[in-house]
């Protein structure tokens, strides 16, 4: 095949043949193909979409350019979650150890935070000496002996992954729906799991917001995951709000205690309870979605699924007494609130901005090495539909100075849009596939 050839094809919307697609991504991941000659290949794609025919075989590719963890030693039904992403969602830090909590096998690899949206992996490292650096050796023996483990994508699975998201991020081409699927779905599939619930968001704060371009990617990432034998659930929810009210990675695991111990947001305890009861759906622990959620919500009440986030902690290394009495935590060197200075209900907010106003604090990161401040960030007292008067309290901001305090005040407040009249709660769920 020549390469040229094939970029033409792409160029003019042919398909692909998958024996053409797997010599592609074996010839950049091995280096004989050059970043230049991808990046015009990822831009014609982005123009002339897949098939599912051919996501199927960039999915394939992806996966075979490097390990799969096999997991066909442990007999139990294994399932997890992903979300394409968002802000404050830290759903995977409490779903994770209340579907274990359930009877789960939870084989969950997750990623780091980049631009605005936040990653599990940095919040899981905001607990003091918890360990998400784990061998495939480690990850296999973990899920054998606690039926749970969450850490991160080692080098070896997927690095084609590894090596064209980056290109994509840097060529304009990171919101193609059938690259994202490539991307997802390989790196979901090379963990070994039988089944996956998706969470994909829509809204101004996900990575695809209008709702169309969502329901296309659920629907492919439905399909083409189905195609490899995956048991595939994709919910569309909602952000078009900060999901909970905290941002920032240390701020995030103290809510996801408060949903542990039942006292959380109810928006966040409801999207959670909903992924995490398809998932014992799956896995045959009950027979439908809403016995599945009363089971949930009762390991909630019980303090089990609480139970469960400790074990995690502890046997990745975490220092639970953190866990124990959040309060001993290092505080960010400038805390305070932001009050209204308007009167209205709100209508609209910028997640995407309070996405990057929360990067901008310390809590995500520009490029992936960039040092992240766990203890920085955002608690939301306000929520789209609210009523607020001048004075009111709208956020409380964890910055390191008060110059980041000024910064991200200013943005926050022009983050809202305002309304004279009583404004609809966005629904918190869409359509399930
Ligand atoms: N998440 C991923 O892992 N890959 C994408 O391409 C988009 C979101």
């Amino acid at each position: 095949m020549l390469v040229t050839d094939f970029i033409e094809n792409k160029k003019q919307g042919k398909e692909h043949t998958s024996e053409d697609i797997q010599e592609f991504i074996k010839g950049y991941t091995n280096g004989d193909i050059p970043d230049y000659q991808v990046s015009a290949w990822l831009m014609a794609v982005n123009f002339q979409g897949m098939t599912d025919d051919e996501t199927v075989a960039l999915v394939d590719a992806m996966l075979h350019s490097g390990e799969t963890i096999d997991l066909s030693g442990i007999k139990k039904y294994k399932v997890d979650k992903h979300s394409t992403g968002g802000v404050g969602d830290k759903v995977s830090l409490i779903l994770a150890p209340l579907a274990k909590a359930a009877g789960c096998v939870v084989p969950m690899i997750s990623g780091r935070g980049l631009g605005h949206s936040g990653g599990t992996l940095d919040k899981l490292e905001s607990i003091p000496g918890f360990n998400v650096k784990l061998t495939k050796q480690e990850f296999i023996d973990n899920i054998s002996k606690y039926s749970l483990t969450m850490g991160g994508q080692t080098k070896d699975i997927v690095p084609a992954d590894r090596k064209m998201y980056s290109l994509r991020d840097v060529t304009g081409t990171v919101k193609s729906i059938p690259l994202i699927c490539g991307s997802i779905l390989s790196k979901k599939i090379a963990e070994g799991i039988d089944g996956l619930v998706l969470d994909v968001k829509t809204g101004s704060g996900a990575f695809l917001p209008e709702y169309e371009n969502t329901r296309k990617l659920a629907v492919q990432l439905k399909t083409v995951g189905e195609k490899f034998g995956l048991n595939v659930k994709a919910l569309i929810t909602d952000m078009s709000q900060p999901l909970g009210n905290a941002i920032g990675n240390w701020l995030e695991v103290v809510e996801s205690i408060d949903v542990l111990k039942n006292k959380g947001p109810k928006d966040l305890t409801e999207v959670t309870i909903a992924l995490t009861a398809w998932m014992v759906v799956m896995s045959g622990i009950e027979t439908n979605f809403d016995k599945a959620k009363k089971y949930l919500y009762e390991l909630l009440a019980n303090g089990k699924a609480y139970d469960e986030f400790l074990n995690m902690v502890k046997n990745q290394n975490g220092d639970i007494s953190y866990i124990e009495n959040p309060d001993k935590y290092k505080k960010a060197g400038y805390i305070n609130s932001v009050k209204s200075q308007s009167y209205g209900y709100i209508k609209t907010i910028d997640t995407h901005q309070i996405g990057m106003t929360a990067l901008a604090l310390g809590a995500g990161r520009r490029v992936i090495t960039d040092i992240i401040k766990p203890e920085v960030g955002i608690i939301f007292k306000k929520n789209i539909g609210d009523l607020i008067k001048s004075g009111d309290e709208i956020c409380i901001i964890h910055a390191d100075t008060e110059n980041d305090f000024n910064q991200a005040k200013v943005e926050i407040l022009q983050s809202f849009t305002l309304s004279e009249n009583p404004v609809e709660v966005p629904d918190l769920f869409y359509e399930t596939f």
